[in-house]
């Protein structure tokens, strides 16, 4: 199985109201790409994913996946929000199995495969608790195991990390960089946090009102840096990694921020 390419070609988004959200947007995310998007609130990141996904029609243009009209959400791409969507009564466990047994894996190998991603995401011992009985962090975990068991082909991600601490949203960057670098899935990551973008991302775009505002490639994707720590530690881009994230702070029209914190 490998990534799933996707691409707008000069999409209008919009809901009810006569204003678009999103006018005229070209983006190619490419097949195994991690692609993480930043821009203010409200420019229209989460409205984006949702058309990937197929849960919103477009007005104008096309959304495609592997050169295919995308027409309403498929298995093949998994959308991962902020608020966990864990199902309350079944444990953690029995979440992580949902996905296997929409794909049809039998009943016993269910288990096993479950248990499996749950000692990925570092959750040995919490298969059989509840998700009330979790910590916020844990329940992202179980979530990324459940998403990740399912197999999709494109994950989008929305702020997926937003309602944690700091140090556990360190934690999951790191874990979300290992599961990736074996995983072949494509990945749409929105963000609001610039360093979290160049962590995570191959590629990272700011979006704007007008559209997609500064563009930028990541040198060495993956390469191990630490999560927490700023970008580019330990791979010697250090330097030129601070002038992208230059970059996508003015594009965002954070200029002064960047400044002061260079
Ligand atoms: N379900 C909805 N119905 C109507 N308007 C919406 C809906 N969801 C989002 N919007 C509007 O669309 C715009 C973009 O929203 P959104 O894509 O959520 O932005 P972002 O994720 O970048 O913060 C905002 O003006 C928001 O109010
Ligand atoms: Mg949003």
């Amino acid at each position: 199985m490998t990534g799933l390419s996707l691409r707008a070609e000069d999409v209008t988004l919009g809901y009810g109201g006569p204003a678009a959200v999103v006018t005229g947007l070209d983006l190619e995310v490419r097949a195994g790409e991690v692609l993480v998007v930043v821009g203010p609130s409200g420019c229209g990141k989460s409205t984006l994913l949702r058309a990937f996904a197929g849960l919103l029609p477009v007005r104008a243009g096309r959304v495609l996946a592997d050169g295919e009209p995308i027409t309403g959400p498929s298995r093949d791409r998994a959308l991962v929000f902020q608020d966990d969507a864990l199902l309350p009564w079944r444990n953690a466990r029995r979440n992580v199995e949902l996905p296997l047994a929409m794909r049809g894996v039998p009943r016993g190998r269910r288990r096993d495969q479950a248990a499996q991603w749950l000692g990925r995401v570092g959750l040995d011992d919490a298969g059989d608790r509840l998700p009330r009985e979790l910590s916020g962090g844990m329940r992202q975990r179980v979530q990324l195991a459940r998403t990740l068991a399912g197999a999709p082909r494109a994950v989008l991600m929305d702020e997926p990390f937003g309602a944690l601490d700091a140090q556990t949203r360190a934690g999951m960057q790191r874990l979300l960089v290992e599961v990736l670098s074996d995983a072949p899935a494509t990945v749409v990551f929105v963000t609001h946090d610039v360093d979290e973008a160049l962590l995570l991302g191959d590629r990272v775009v700011v979006l704007g009102p007008a559209g997609i505002a500064a563009e930028v490639t990541v040198p060495n994707p993956r390469a191990p840096r630490e999560a927490g720590a700023g970008v580019g530690a330990g791979s010697g881009d250090g330097v030129e990694v601070e002038e992208l994230r230059d970059r996508i702070l003015v594009a965002l029209g954070a200029r002064g921020e960047a400044k002061e914190t260079v």
